[in-house]
């Protein structure tokens, strides 16, 4: 079914337009990074008004561009995220979808991270899903590797402080960089020396946490350090001094290196068909690079989105709303509700870790 995606759970206001197979026709996606930059981190009210700014724009842009009487499905991120965010997608895609009397289908954010490295942007259909596949899922949220296999998909460890990409968007504010840190700490540290600095990996004395990840220690040590090596926030972040740039890269290799690390055991107890990476930190170039490496030399192969579906995007909801309708998972419009948590946990034990329907 063509499908209208509408993605809007944090500060990105997206939409896409996907063919039944998969293909995307029309991805487009509207960054309020500006307006929330002088606060170092997303305004939950701001972000709500813009989406509510962005929608009929963006939908009128997909109109005009490939044209929306054609649609067949709405699908809309329905959580967890902010829920004033998330209120202004469902109840735009809701509006939207019994206006004009098409199914409706709520989608988690997390599903839609997980499909799009299936997903491509030349033009060319959906891939099928490799059964079992691991996809390392690496955002300002999330930070866990998952297991697709029938059907489901099983977290397999977790960050047990912060995510990866909140220890970049951390470390960055702190050093007075801007927001969103990532791409910033990404286009610095090609300029430096991974090699200057070392970090000590922290132990998880819990053996059934044993390859879970910890970043909030390495954070704390990276901003420590840069206290003692500089002024901060830094005068001209345009231009930081060298030794700043080298704990850049010296930071980004180690955040990858813990980030790859229980691959090698995951994989020897899964025996995965493929190995795939994504979210907004799947956009790395150390990462992509590493990964890539990683999986030649193992002869796995690796799949990352294009970089412009690694971060939030409304192609990866409406492919996970796809897939949604083929299994008849549909939602009345009238009552689809938005939620900010997850009301499923990827933090239980093993035995405890609940499963999530996917593919
Ligand atoms: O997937 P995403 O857009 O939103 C969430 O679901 O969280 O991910 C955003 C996160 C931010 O923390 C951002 O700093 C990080 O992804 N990020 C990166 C890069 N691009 C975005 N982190 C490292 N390197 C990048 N190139
Ligand atoms: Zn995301």
């Amino acid at each position: 079914m063509r499908t209208l995606g509408i993605e809007t759970s944090c500060d990105e206001s997206a939409v896409a337009v996907l063919e039944g197979n998969g293909r995307v026709r029309f991805n487009i996606i509207s960054s309020q990074a500006s307006a929330h930059a002088p606060y170092l981190g997303v305004v939950p009210e701001l972000a709500a008004r813009h989406h509510l700014e962005a929608l009929p724009r963006l939908l009128a842009e997909a109109d005009r561009r490939v044209g929306l009487a054609s649609v067949e499905l709405v699908a809309v991120t329905r959580g967890p995220g902010l829920i004033g965010s998330l209120l202004v997608g469902t109840c735009f895609a809701s509006a939207y979808a019994w206006g004009r009397g098409l199914p409706l289908v709520g989608v988690d954010h997390l599903e839609g991270h997980l499909v799009s490295p299936f997903l491509h942007l030349d033009g060319t259909p959906a891939r099928e899903a490799a059964d079992p596949a691991l996809t390392l899922v690496v955002s300002g949220g999330h930070s866990s590797c998952f297991l697709l296999a029938g059907g489901q998909a099983r977290p397999l460890n977790r960050t047990r402080d912060d995510a990866a990409g909140e220890v970049f968007d951390k470390v960055a504010a702190a050093l007075g960089l801007g927001y969103p840190g990532g791409p910033v700490v990404d286009r610095l540290a090609g300029r430096g020396d991974p090699a200057r600095f070392t970090f000590t990996e922290p132990r998880i004395k819990d053996p059934a946490g044993a390859l879970d990840y910890s970043f909030s220690g390495l954070k704390t040590t990276v901003i420590r350090t840069a206290q003692t090596l500089a002024t901060l926030p830094l005068p001209d972040p345009e231009r930081p001094p060298q030794e700043i740039i080298d704990l850049l890269a010296s930071f980004q290799r180690t955040i990858v290196e813990w980030l790859l690390a229980p691959l090698e055991e995951l994989m020897a107890r899964h025996n995965p068909k493929l190995i795939a990476a994504s979210g907004g930190v799947a956009g790395n170039r150390e990462l992509r690079m590493r990964l890539a490496t990683w999986g030649e030399r193992r002869g796995i192969e690796v799949l990352v989105p294009p970089v412009a579906l690694t971060t939030d995007n409304a192609a990866m909801i409406a492919r996970a709303g796809q897939l949604r309708a083929t299994r008849g998972e549909l939602d009345d419009p009238r009552t689809l509700r938005a939620f900010a948590r997850a009301p499923w946990k990827t933090s239980g034990g093993p035995g405890g870790k609940p499963v999530f329907p996917i593919l």
